[in-house]
């Protein structure tokens, strides 16, 4: 496959689906042959973020790390795929403008849906108040305005998803198969 370099940013609340998602779609294009990368926000909090909280400062601090990041990539034609919670809306359109070739993905569940599952057992925690600021229950998420592509994982497969975002890349020619 031919590819331009891109930045896949997936953005939605703390078990919405957004780390499967990207390792499914990181997975199919180095399958592809692709150059790629992937940058997720539970391990980039492990390195390049180490020592950040969640107060919104921090939160805009890592979301512009892992943007920067992306940047290189992007202009050195490798596809950056991001899997971070990023809720605010203006630093994610800061890092859009400076991309330029940036796709975001919206992941979207009710959070009823992710307490309910609660995979990390963190919406528990941060309803019994032992987590503060946590996205979604005492912490702001803004949903794009206009991702390009929408998924629901209260709703659609994990392979719906993954494909409705496959055939947004080749649509857009970003991927060539
Ligand atoms: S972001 O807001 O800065 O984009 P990021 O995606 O890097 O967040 O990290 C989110 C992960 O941190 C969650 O998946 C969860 O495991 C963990 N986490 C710990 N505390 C919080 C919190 N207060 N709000 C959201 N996620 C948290």
């Amino acid at each position: 496959m031919t590819h331009q370099g891109f930045t896949l940013w997936l953005t939605g609340m703390s078990g919405a689906g957004k780390s499967t998602l990207a390792e499914r779609i990181t997975d199919r294009l180095r399958a592809a042959g692709a150059k790629v990368e992937l940058l997720d926000g539970d391990v980039v909090r492990t390195h390049l973020s180490k020592g950040l909280g969640f107060s919104k400062e921090d939160r805009d601090i890592n979301i512009r790390r892992i943007g920067f990041v992306c940047e290189l990539l992007t202009r050195n034609g490798v596809i950056a795929v991001v899997a971070a919670i990023s809720p605010y809306r203006a630093v994610r359109e800061e890092v859009r403008e400076r991309i330029g070739r940036f796709v975001e993905v919206y992941m979207h569940c009710p959070v009823e849906v992710l307490a309910e599952r609660d995979v990390k057992g963190l919406y528990k925690k941060a309803l019994a108040g032992e987590i503060s600021q946590f996205t979604g229950v005492t912490d702001p998420y803004e949903p794009p305005v206009r991702p390009e592509v929408a998924v629901d994982s209260g709703v659609d497969s994990v392979e719906s998803g993954e494909e409705r975002v496959w055939q947004f890349l080749k649509r857009e020619g970003l991927i060539r198969e």
